[in-house]
């Protein structure tokens, strides 16, 4: 641990993709941790910068423009809008929350692209790559789907095939096939630019591994995981329509590698916020952390930072603390299965309740390993935490207050030890909170925090202010006082964590104070000052709010899973694809199986406007000699195959069980012979 004092501080959270809403698992790995850590810095005071935006490039977000039939500008303002609000109604406090696609940062990144081509930093190399012909484009990994060369997977794409997980390149597909136009690719030609990654791996090396092991051993780990497999030349330039243009000679059609334009996004919005930004950038004494989810570490640890070293003028980070990820309910978040709880519809089942979401992503981050959120651990810390320490604690001193003192607060009279051990322990925890923020544990950080309250109800139920009144009202008085410190402390010891009840609870004390050095110190609140009427900061969740939210993501397990036996699901097509299969209705007139074959058989097939010979591999679960008469479906405009020497033109329709076995999908009576399917 470095104990040198800085200037100021940049902090940067992950861009989101403005291509979906933002879920609890962002929010637990990056946007909450990055919020408490800067509302505790400015609350001590600190120069801070907080910056976030939209990540408006990259392929999955034109692949949802085509499939929704927009441009990927709508795609990108959609949601750009509508996490920007969520952002903010959760009371993320960003200073800025810029966007990939304005002007500023088109500008930044091409600025700093051809300060690295100037400087001769990349390399040039041709590679063949596929080439949708009909399209008249190069396709990105994810336009290309093909048959897994590992699992047989029909529908991997070019980057990975999601039944095994295997991570693949374009070329090991067997059976490529465009995704744009359902075309067969061919490979081509084309020029792009390469960060020499492996240059950098010596100093890549001393820098994290030698320079900085006080990261996060998750971070630290996969770093030395990636240096020591070897580093590779990485492509910061791409063949698409969708993204900065590559702001070079000979650079058309070429667009900037996402992932080289995005980080350089927190250089951008820097500069949207301020005109100082060069400050935060480039004078040494400026601290910058980056948080992220444990999947950008390989880019904010090694691509980044090598780009910017490359650059020569800006600062490397200084800290990095990824989280791993957040499971829900016992299950990977995933927004393709919808298993997700959305920040913009929590905070509409949940209104006012930003807080305690909060508090619960907080204290059940995944800091050091995978954690799963589920919606009964989010009431009982509500219910047993929230309600029955914090909120139990503070109402009682408010209560208590108004009940003895007229909501006036009383002065202390004398203190005994036991009094003085309590308001030591005060500065006590407000360390050791601090201790544990400044080294990005924030899970300890809260449950150190929450002792305070904890340390509030045990005052109150060894002091017994309630009996001792009759008796002794001087003492009750002293008792009190301190009850309703410990309270002002707790306004600004749980401020970062839980802003919004913090505010209100200043609000019942008339107190405004939020400076972090006045943690622990004696008299926060000045006796014979005036309290306003307490009320409840938190409520308990019933069982029927928590049932609701259970049931929902039910709903979206039957509507998205399949059983555990059916086939792997197969990605989504539009309307298009499906009106491309010519699919009749047809009769079969003869069947015969297909000599020295255990499985086909030979039909011709009635299909109104011609007569067809199709082959299918049904003999183990049909008779030839059952077969004329039967009506099916056939799907048309299959290319002819040859099999076994003979012509199939077109297939037969079949369902296959989970067993393999196969059954006619017949169409009912009145259908004739050639009628479309549609
Ligand atoms: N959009 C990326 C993601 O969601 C994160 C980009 S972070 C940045 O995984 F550094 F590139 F901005
Ligand atoms: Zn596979």
């Amino acid at each position: 641990m470095t104990k040198k004092t800085y200037k100021r501080y940049l902090i940067t959270s992950a861009l989101p993709y403005a291509n979906g809403p933002i879920h609890l698992g962002h929010l637990a790995g990056v946007y909450v941790p990055s919020d408490i850590y800067v509302r505790y810095l400015r609350q001590r005071g600190r120069d801070v910068v907080s910056v976030c935006g939209s990540d408006e490039h990259g392929v999955p977000i034109t692949l949802k423009a085509r499939n929704e039939g927009i441009t990927p500008q709508e795609v990108v303002d959609r949601y750009h809008s509508m996490n920007k609000k969520a952002f903010d109604d959760f009371g993320i406090s960003f200073d800025i929350y810029s966007r990939t696609s304005n002007k500023v940062h088109y500008e930044t990144a091409s600025e700093i692209f051809r300060t690295l081509y100037e400087k001769g930093v990349f390399i040039e190399k041709t590679s063949e790559q596929y080439y949708d012909e009909e399209a008249s484009a190069y396709l990105a990994d994810r336009y290309i789907t093909g048959t897994c060369p590992h699992c047989g997977n029909p529908g991997a794409y070019g980057d990975q095939c999601e039944q095994c997980g295997t991570s693949l390149s374009p070329t090991d597909l067997v059976n490529p096939v465009s995704t744009i136009s359902g075309s067969k690719p061919v490979l081509k030609e084309t020029k792009h630019w390469y960060l020499p990654l492996d240059q950098y791996e010596p100093w890549l090396r001393q820098w994290i591994l030698e320079e900085h092991k006080e990261w996060k051993p998750n971070v630290y780990g996969q770093c030395k995981s990636w240096l020591d497999q070897g580093l590779q030349p990485r492509a910061v330039s791409r063949d698409l329509e969708w993204g900065i243009p590559v702001p070079v000679e000979g650079a058309d059609g070429k667009v900037l590698y996402v992932w080289f334009d995005a980080p350089i996004g927190y250089i951008s919005a820097t500069k949207e916020l301020t005109p100082d930004w060069e400050k935060y950038w480039k004078d040494k004494e400026t601290r910058m952390i980056h948080f992220i989810g444990k999947d950008n570490i390989v880019f904010h640890c090694i691509v980044f930072p090598t780009m910017l070293k490359a650059e020569g003028s800006y600062n490397l980070p200084d800290n990095v603390p990824a989280n791993e990820f957040l499971n829900l309910e016992n299950d990977k978040i995933s927004t393709s299965r919808n298993w997700a709880v959305w920040l913009h519809e929590y905070l509409e089942d949940f209104p006012g309740k930003q807080d305690v979401l909060r508090y619960v992503l907080c204290a059940n981050a995944p800091e050091n390993k995978d954690n799963d959120f589920t919606w009964k651990d989010y009431q009982n810390r509500n219910n047993n935490e929230l309600v029955a320490i914090l909120g139990n604690f503070v109402n009682r001193a408010l209560v208590l207050t108004h009940k003895y003192f007229q909501g006036e607060v009383p002065p202390i009279t004398m203190l005994e030890d036991s009094d003085r051990a309590v308001l030591d322990e005060i500065g006590t925890i407000g360390k050791a909170v601090e201790q544990s923020l400044e080294q990005f544990r924030f899970r300890e950080a809260i449950k150190t925090a929450m002792d305070l309250a904890r340390l509030g109800n045990k005052y109150l139920a060894d002091t017994e202010p309630w009996k001792l009144i009759k008796t002794d009202p001087e003492r009750v008085s002293t008792i009190l006082n301190i009850s309703l410190q410990i309270t002002a402390n707790l306004t600004l010891l749980l401020d970062p964590f839980l802003p919004f009840s913090m505010e209100k609870l200043r609000g019942m004390l008339r107190f405004t104070q939020t400076s972090w050095e006045l943690i622990g110190s004696p008299g926060l609140l000045k006796a014979g000052s005036h309290l306003e009427e307490a009320f409840l900061l938190f409520e308990k969740i019933e069982d029927d709010q928590i049932q609701f939210q259970v049931d929902k993501l039910m709903k979206t397990r039957e509507e998205h899973e399949a059983p555990a036996a059916a086939a792997p699901r197969k990605e989504e097509i539009t309307f298009d694809d499906f009106t491309r299969m010519d699919m009749r209705t047809g009769t079969i007139l003869e069947a015969e199986k297909v000599p020295k074959t255990k499985k086909l058989i030979k039909m011709k097939v009635d299909l109104g406007f011609e007569k067809r010979t199709i082959i299918s591999g049904i003999a183990e679960y049909y008779e030839a000699e059952t077969l004329p008469g039967k009506k099916v479906c056939v799907l048309a405009n299959l290319a002819p195959r040859m099999i076994k020497g003979i012509e199939s033109r077109g297939m037969i329709l079949l369902s296959e069980n989970p067993d393999g076995s196969l059954h006619f999908v017949e169409p009912s009576a009145g259908a004739n012979n050639g009628s479309e399917i549609n």
